[in-house]
């Protein structure tokens, strides 16, 4: 089968078009012909084994130290099922499905758990469209209900808010009936109205941290802020979480006081559970994809550029059909 793989870490010439075996399903697993993967902000990290905040070691431990340990990168995937292991009970044969797979999708083939966080796509969805929304709409499906316990009438400033997390938290946000105030630059502002915001910011003009306006919640996908600065426009008992984090934000972790404006770290875990839910916003219309730009798998250096300015507006999607 075709795959992308990467032996080393470093910039996007690392990768590689190769050849590999097609892998197997072993019990409870099931073969997926990949049609398309999104390329993410997560791709990106482990190629150039860029960690942020001084957490470059921990990174390197957890994913191979001198080289990658994983070396077909792909973090989600949309396709079709072409074999079933033993014991499989939840998908069948033709089925076409789609998912978080945590690595390996940048490949033809690929086998998965079937109690991993896939499912079956929504009606009327392409590939293309259907790997687009995982990593990002997992994410920020996560963060917003559980880490922010975001509830109706709430204020929220979403910096980075048309990015490949922010697009699906503003229309997440949006759907639990908050004000959604959208930070992104001029290009992407009518991007940002589309999704549902309230209000946008854009952050070449205005500086989102030194307005009139507070918020209950500050949500920042790209990194652009501090809990210091952010503290300028929180309100009183407001909560800052920011996706990007170091040891400055674990240290400032511990020291915090209980009360008054806080601070709240995550690291997501993507379950079958969290992948329900976020079918059926899809399919009710709700969650709705947001592609940047779909590359064939040729041109699979220029999607991780494309990912590394920090400028897609959605998701980043490989083609492999
Ligand atoms: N903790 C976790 O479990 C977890 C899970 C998933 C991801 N992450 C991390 O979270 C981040 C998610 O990133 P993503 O994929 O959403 O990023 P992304 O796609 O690169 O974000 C792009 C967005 O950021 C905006 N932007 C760029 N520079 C900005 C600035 N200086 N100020 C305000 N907005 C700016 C862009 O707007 P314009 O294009 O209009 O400039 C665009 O809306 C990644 O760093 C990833 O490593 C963490």
């Amino acid at each position: 089968m075709k795959s992308v793989s990467y032996k080393s870490y470093g910039a996007p010439d690392v990768l590689r078009l190769e050849l590999r075996p097609t892998p197997e399903p072993k019990a409870k697993e099931i073969q997926i012909r990949v049609h398309a993967s999104a390329v993410t902000t997560a791709d990106w990290r482990l190629r150039a084994s860029d960690f942020p905040g001084g957490l470059w070691i921990v990174g390197r431990l957890m994913f191979g130290l001198f080289r990658p340990r994983k070396p077909i990168l792909g973090m989600t995937f949309a396709g079709e099922v072409t074999e079933v292991g033993a014991g499989v009970t939840k998908f069948k044969m033709g089925q076409k499905v789609f998912g978080f797979s945590g690595g390996g999708a940048h490949a033809e083939y690929l086998t998965i758990h079937e109690d991993r966080a896939l499912a079956v796509m929504p009606e009327g969805l392409d590939y293309a469209d259907a790997a687009a929304v995982p990593f990002g709409g997992l994410c920020a499906l996560v963060f917003l209900r559980d880490v922010a316990e975001l509830k109706n009438g709430q204020r929220i400033l979403i910096i980075g808010a048309t990015g490949g997390v922010g697009a699906y938290a503003t229309q997440i946000a949006k759907g639990k009936g908050a004000h959604v105030t959208a930070v992104c630059g001029s290009t992407s502002e009518e991007l940002a109205q589309s999704l549902g915001a309230d209000e946008v910011i854009n952050y070449h003009e205005t500086d989102p941290l030194s307005g009139k306006d507070t918020y209950d919640v500050i949500f920042d996908c790209v990194g652009a802020s501090s809990f210091a600065t952010a503290q300028n426009v929180l309100k009183p008992s407001g909560l800052y979480v920011p996706l990007n984090f170091g040891v400055r934000e674990l240290r400032q972790l511990m020291t915090q006081k209980k009360g008054g404006k806080r601070m709240k770290l995550h690291v997501n875990d993507d379950t079958a559970e969290d992948m329900q839910e976020l079918t059926a916003l899809m399919s009710e219309g709700k969650v709705t994809p947001v592609v940047d730009r779909v590359y064939d798998l040729i041109d699979v250096f220029e999607a991780h550029s494309r990912v590394q300015t920090r400028h897609a507006r959605g998701t980043v999607v490989l083609s492999l059909g």
